[in-house]
C-alpha cells in the first residue's frame, strides 16, 4: 500500500488526510516514483480551497512539485529508467496526477533526472520556482543585460528563484516584501533593492531607482488592489507579468484591467512545460545553473510528511523565506 494526502471536502489546512491506496502500475507514458520530498506551493492550498484555476474532483490528491526515484515504468517510457534518481516539473493538472504521496505515479515527461549525489530537498524546491522565472523572464523576450526587473512577494519560491535568474542574466532584481524582517534577508539573496511595501511607495520608489523610466518587466503573483502601484512602476512600453493570485480580494472570474501602453498579461509556466522543445531549453537553463552554484534553491522548512497540515499553515502564514518541503521517510 502507499500513503496518499487527499481531500474530500475544500477549505482550509484541516480538510487534508492522510490515506491507504494500493500502489498501481504506472499505465503507457507514466512512471511511478518513490518519493523522498515534496515541495510545498501555493498552488496546492489555493486548489485545496477551491480557489485555483480549475476546481478539484473530490476526493482529491494534490502537488506539483517532488523528488526522488523512479521505481516503476509503464509502456513506451523512453525519458528515464529505474533506479533514476528524478525531481519533478509540472506539465500536469492537479486533478490528473499529485505528488503528495509516498510512492506515486506521474507521466514520464514531468520527470527532471537529477544527479544521484543531489538532494531531495533542495530538488523538489526547485524546478517550479526556477522554470516559472525562466519562462518569464529568459524565454521568448528575455530581459536585456542591466534592466531593471521588479518582482513582487519576492521572499516566496518563485520569487527568490527570480532573484537568482535575474542576476543570472544580468538584469537588476528589485524585489519587494511586506515585512520588514525579510528585507536584509532578500538583499542576501541577491536582490539589488528591496522595497518594503507599507513603508515606502512601490511606484516611487522604482520610478527613483530606475531614474524616472520604470522596469521593462515586472512579475506579481499578488494581485488585487496593490497592483496599480506595480502598473505605475512598469515603463511605457514594458510588460507585467501576473502569474499568481495571493491577495485574498482578487477574484478569479475576473480579468486584467486593460493598462494602455503596458501589455499586462497572465503568466503560467504550462505552455513552458507542455511543449517538449521548450521543456527541454527550460530543463537545460536550470540544470546548468544548478549544477555551477548560480542556483541555489532557498529551503524556508522542511516538515515530515504526516505533518502536512501544519505545513499548510506555515504557507498560509506567510512567516517563511522560500521554500516549504515534506521530507518522506520509507
Ligand atoms: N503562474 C505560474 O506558473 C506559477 C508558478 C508557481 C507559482 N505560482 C503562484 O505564484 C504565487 C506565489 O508562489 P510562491 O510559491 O512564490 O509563494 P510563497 O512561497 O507561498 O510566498 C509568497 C510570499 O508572498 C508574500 N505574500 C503572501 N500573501 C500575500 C498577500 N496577500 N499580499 C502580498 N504578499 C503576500 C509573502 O511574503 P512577504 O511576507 O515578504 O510579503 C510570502 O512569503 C502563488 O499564487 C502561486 O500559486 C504561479
Amino acid at each position: 500500500m502507499a500513503r496518499q494526502i487527499f481531500f474530500d471536502r475544500t477549505g482550509g489546512p484541516e480538510v487534508l488526510r492522510m490515506r491507504e491506496v494500493p500502489v498501481t502500475a504506472p499505465g503507457e507514458g507514466e512512471a511511478r516514483i518513490k518519493v523522498d520530498a515534496i515541495g510545498v506551493n501555493r498552488a496546492d492550498a489555493m486548489f485545496r480551497e477551491n480557489r485555483y484555476f480549475y476546481p478539484p474532483n473530490l476526493p482529491s490528491g494534490l502537488g506539483y512539485e517532488a523528488a526522488g526515484v523512479v521505481e516503476a515504468l509503464g509502456p513506451g517510457v523512453t525519458e528515464v529508467a529505474v533506479g533514476d534518481s528524478v525531481a519533478v516539473l509540472p506539465t500536469f493538472t492537479l486533478t490528473a496526477y499529485g505528488t503528495y504521496g509516498d510512492h506515486v505515479i506521474l507521466p514520464a515527461v514531468a520527470l527532471v533526472p537529477r544527479p544521484h549525489d543531489s538532494d531531495p530537498v533542495t530538488e523538489a524546491a526547485a524546478w517550479m520556482a526556477y522554470v516559472t522565472a525562466y519562462g518569464a523572464l529568459v524565454e521568448g523576450d528575455p530581459v536585456a543585460k542591466g534592466e531593471h526587473v521588479l518582482l513582487t512577494a519576492a521572499t516566496g519560491g518563485v520569487g527568490l528563484a527570480a532573484v537568482q535568474v535575474a542576476n543570472r542574466i544580468g538584469a537588476v532584481p528589485i524585489a519587494t516584501t511586506r515585512t520588514p524582517a525579510k528585507k536584509q534577508r532578500l538583499l542576501d539573496a541577491g536582490a539589488a533593492h528591496v522595497i518594503v511595501t507599507g513603508e515606502e511607495s512601490l511606484t516611487e520608489r522604482v520610478l527613483d531607482i530606475t531614474d524616472g523610466r520604470g522596469v521593462t518587466t515586472a512579475m506579481d503573483p499578488v494581485g488585487g488592489p496593490g497592483i496599480a502601484e506595480v502598473i505605475g512602476a512598469v515603463s511605457s512600453g514594458g510588460r507585467l507579468l501576473a502569474y499568481g493570485l495571493l491577495d485574498p480580494r482578487n477574484d478569479p472570474s475576473q480579468g486584467l484591467p486593460a493598462v494602455p501602453g503596458i501589455d499586462l498579461s497572465l503568466y503560467t509556466l504550462f505552455p513552458v512545460t507542455g511543449d517538449p522543445e521548450r521543456r527541454r531549453n527550460a530543463i537545460d537553463f536550470v540544470a546548468a545553473g544548478l549544477a555551477d552554484g548560480a542556483f541555489t534553491p532557498v529551503v524556508d522548512r522542511t516538515f515530515d510528511f504526516g505533518d502536512f497540515t501544519e505545513a499548510h499553515r506555515h504557507m498560509e502564514s506567510s512567516a517563511q523565506f522560500g521554500k516549504i518541503v515534506l521530507t518522506v521517510r520509507h
